[in-house]
């Protein structure tokens, strides 16, 4: 695509206060030496603390917000809250919130639409599971989450859009280049038809699950894959440094 190339750390539910002060330590410590916006999104009681002590290039994330503003919602957080912090991004829709806490598409089109609305960047997860690539259903799957958000969102501009293919999360089975620039072009081409193709083409799709610093050359150089969402690896400072700087 056309945009600036776009990582993120997605720190998932994992650190301690000293785990994070060493990963944050190491970061600011890192030379990027390319041109690309880099999002870390810590657990949200780390926010602050990543907040006090992560520098640029590094911006920062939530890894995922209510549905709308804030109320009697035990246990949730608000967009509204991730605005008043002064952090700019959320990720929305990421597979383990699909799987584990029931998020249909319709609920991840509502979170991304509430966080735009309120001028927050977002970074809308999708992509199929194993069962589904097998039986080929792999583009009627992704497009169907993003269709969602296309019933709500009219603006797309603050939007980059993930593909992270659940079978290749966390499993060390990364997609091929070819099965990631595929899908990419997919999405793409979708994208154009469903929405505009100026929206087409200068959106940033990311591509996740299991990338790392041994594989992120080969992947950053497809055309269509403008930036990737880390897990694993963004948890080691080196590593996600040098999956930084693969970019094209
Ligand atoms: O959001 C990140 C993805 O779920 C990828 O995780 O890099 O540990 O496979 P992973």
């Amino acid at each position: 695509g056309e945009g600036k190339f776009i990582v993120g750390g997605n720190w998932k539910c994992n650190g301690t206060t000293e785990s994070i002060a060493q990963l944050i330590s190491d970061l600011n410590a890192g030379t990027i030496t390319k041109d690309l916006e880099v999002v870390c999104a810590p657990p949200f009681v780390y926010l602050a603390q990543t907040q006090a002590s992560l520098g640029p290039p590094f911006e920062i994330a939530a890894q995922n917000v209510w549905t709308g503003a804030g109320g009697a919602y035990t246990g949730e957080i608000s967009a509204d809250m991730i605005k008043d912090l002064g952090i700019n991004w959320t990720i929305t829709g990421h597979s383990e919130r699909r799987a584990l806490c029931g998020e249909s598409n319709e609920i991840v089109a509502e979170k991304t639409a509430y966080a735009l609305s309120l001028g927050l960047k977002v970074i809308v997860c999708i992509g199929e599971s194993l069962e589904e690539r097998q039986n080929g259903s792999t583009l009627a799957v992704c497009c169907a989450q993003l269709k969602a958000v296309a019933e709500v969102v009219s603006d797309w501009s603050n939007i980059v859009i993930a593909y992270e293919p659940i079978w290749a999360i966390g499993t060390g089975v990364v997609a091929t280049p070819e099965q990631a620039q595929e899908t990419h072009a997919g999405i793409r081409k979708w994208l154009a038809a469903a929405v505009s193709p100026e929206v087409a083409s200068k959106m940033r799709i990311q591509y996740g699950g299991s990338v790392n610093a041994g594989n992120c050359d080969v992947l950053a150089q497809q055309d269509d894959i403008d930036g990737f969402l880390v897990g694993g690896a963004s948890l080691q400072g080196d590593s996600f440094i040098t999956i930084c700087n693969s970019a094209v």
